[in-house]
């Protein structure tokens, strides 16, 4: 989550999915985003539906699964999805929907469920939020990511005092270019505000990234001895070791 745009959460949930699942790890991703970028990004279709029928007509979770690589599925957004937001009635259940969702259904045995979730603070960026043992915050190398990050801070603790207990919260630093000094400055405060929670793997700007999704690939279907591919599966290897800087 960020609400910064175009930071790279989209190309994490996909990326670090792909290369938990190749890893061994059971993945399910879930499209929490109107802009349906997981399942095109991946190959497949928004358009038999997914969270937004979950969400808005109840549907199943189980029942809107979709197999994506092996070990990988996903649930996409699904053309309805943006209606979400303005979904009035329920009252303070309305937040708890996606948490419901995965409780009532067989992903809670998967080994890791990552959401993908807007460039915004509406109710679907709650629902992740409620959902959630774990929050990740991708930070890109440019000065405005620092202050979307202090935006994020605010929202989690207001989410945090209403749901009742903390959520685990890791930074990674995605689209660096490390040559310049301000990607440097960013990353340095980024370490110094948040102590032990930045994963140790910077995920550089690599143009094989960029290009992968416009052919419905992971960085690892697309091409295996990239910057991306290499960069990705070392996060992956931090998330399971706890690997931080
Ligand atoms: N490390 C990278 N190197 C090069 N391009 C990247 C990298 N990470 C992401 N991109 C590209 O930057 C753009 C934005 O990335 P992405 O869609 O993952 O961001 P996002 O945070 O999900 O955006 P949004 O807020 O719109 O959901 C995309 O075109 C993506 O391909
Ligand atoms: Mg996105």
């Amino acid at each position: 989550m960020n609400q910064k745009g175009g930071v790279g959460k989209t190309t994490t949930t996909i990326n670090l999915g792909h290369a938990l699942a190749r890893a061994g790890k059971s993945v399910t991703l879930l499209d929490m985003d109107p802009q349906g970028q997981i399942a095109t990004g991946l190959g497949l279709s928004n358009e038999q539906g997914g969270m937004d029928q979950v969400l808005l007509a109840g549907d199943a979770l189980d029942d809107m699964v979709i197999s994506a690589r092996e070990q990988l599925n996903i649930v996409p957004a699904g053309n309805m999805l943006a209606d979400f937001e303005h979904v009035t009635n329920g009252g303070s259940s309305r937040g708890k929907k996606l948490k419901n969702a995965i409780e009532a259904s067989s992903l809670v045995e998967q080994d890791f469920i990552l959401i993908d979730c807007p460039p915004s603070s509406g109710l679907l960026g709650v629902n992740a939020m409620f959902a959630a043992d774990e929050l990740i915050v991708p930070v890109s190398g440019d000065y405005l990511s620092l202050q979307g990050l202090s935006r994020m801070m605010q929202i989690l603790k207001r989410a945090e005092s209403l749901i009742g207990h903390q959520i685990n919260l890791w930074l990674v630093s995605t689209r660096m270019q490390m040559r310049r000094r301000l990607t440097q400055e960013v990353r340095k405060r980024v370490l110094k505000y948040f102590p032990g929670r930045v994963f140790s793997t910077v995920i550089r700007e690599n143009v094989s990234l960029a290009e992968s999704p416009s052919f419905g690939k992971t960085i690892f279907d697309y091409k295996e001895s990239s910057a991306g591919a290499e960069d990705y599966q070392s996060l992956a290897q931090d998330l399971l070791s706890g690997r931080t800087s």
